[in-house]
């Protein structure tokens, strides 16, 4: 099935504290939305690219991404926000399936994606990337007031692959009810949908906070060997 592509790339990188958007970040010469435009644009099976920039950004034109294909769509207050005015813009009967991808996401491998779209296809559900909590987990403020059983515990990943049709539905149901939601999932989860795991490589970190860059760095240069 035709499968359509968002990538939102509309934050500011608050918690990166870098002075210009994370996805502007240089990472081995491009930057960090380069990376992660080309690793879909990699892969056959995936179809147009919707990317999603903040209405007054400022360096998308000086980018060789302005010169390709994908297509722009102005950003929105939260990532829902975002992800929900690029699907607006995609027909469902076109395209059954929508894969979301951050960003800030340049390290995922082909074969993670290709694993996500053959669960998703295979069993008609939508899934996401996850990989699973290694250290133990507590809850609690100042003082621990439980451990939480590890077992069932995941970080959840992108890209995140749903019926595009229930994707549509749920987050425009959920943001009109005032639910926060920072993943697609969550927004279907919330609908009641199905939600796959498949577990991915815990290598495909999101560059949130500035150490973030070197170990992107250094695994970016591994993969490379
Ligand atoms: N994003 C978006 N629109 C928003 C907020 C976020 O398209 N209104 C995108 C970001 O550009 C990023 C992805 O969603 O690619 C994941 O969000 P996050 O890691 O939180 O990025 P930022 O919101 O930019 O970072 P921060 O929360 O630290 O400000
Ligand atoms: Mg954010």
């Amino acid at each position: 099935p035709a499968i359509a592509c968002i990538i939102p790339a509309a934050g500011i990188g608050q918690r990166m504290q870098a002075g210009k958007p994370k996805q502007y970040l240089s990472l081995q010469g491009k930057t960090i939305l380069e990376h992660s435009v080309a690793r879909l644009a990699a892969i056959p099976s995936l179809g147009p690219i919707w990317l999603v920039l903040a209405a007054d950004d400022a360096y998308f034109d000086a980018t060789p991404l302005a010169q390709s294909t994908v297509t722009r769509v102005k950003g929105g207050a939260e990532r829902m926000h975002s992800v929900l005015n690029a699907l607006h813009f995609i027909d469902e009967h076109q395209y059954p399936w929508v894969l979301v991808h951050d960003a800030a996401r340049p390290l995922v491998r082909q074969s993670d994606i290709s694993l996500l779209l053959q669960r998703c296809i295979d069993t008609g559900h939508g899934g996401i990337l996850a990989c699973r909590v290694r250290d133990t987990m507590k809850r609690g403020e100042r003082y621990v007031s439980e451990t939480v059983d590890r077992e069932h515990l995941w970080h959840a990943l992108t890209p995140q692959l749903f019926p595009t049709a229930l994707l549509k539905a749920a987050l425009r149901d959920a943001i009109s009810q005032g639910i926060a939601v920072t993943d697609e999932a969550s927004a279907m989860e919330w609908a009641r949908h199905t939600v796959l795991l498949v577990e991915g490589r815990s290598d495909n970190i999101k560059i949130t906070q500035p150490t973030d860059l070197a170990l992107a760095a250094f695994y970016l240069e591994q993969m490379a060997e």
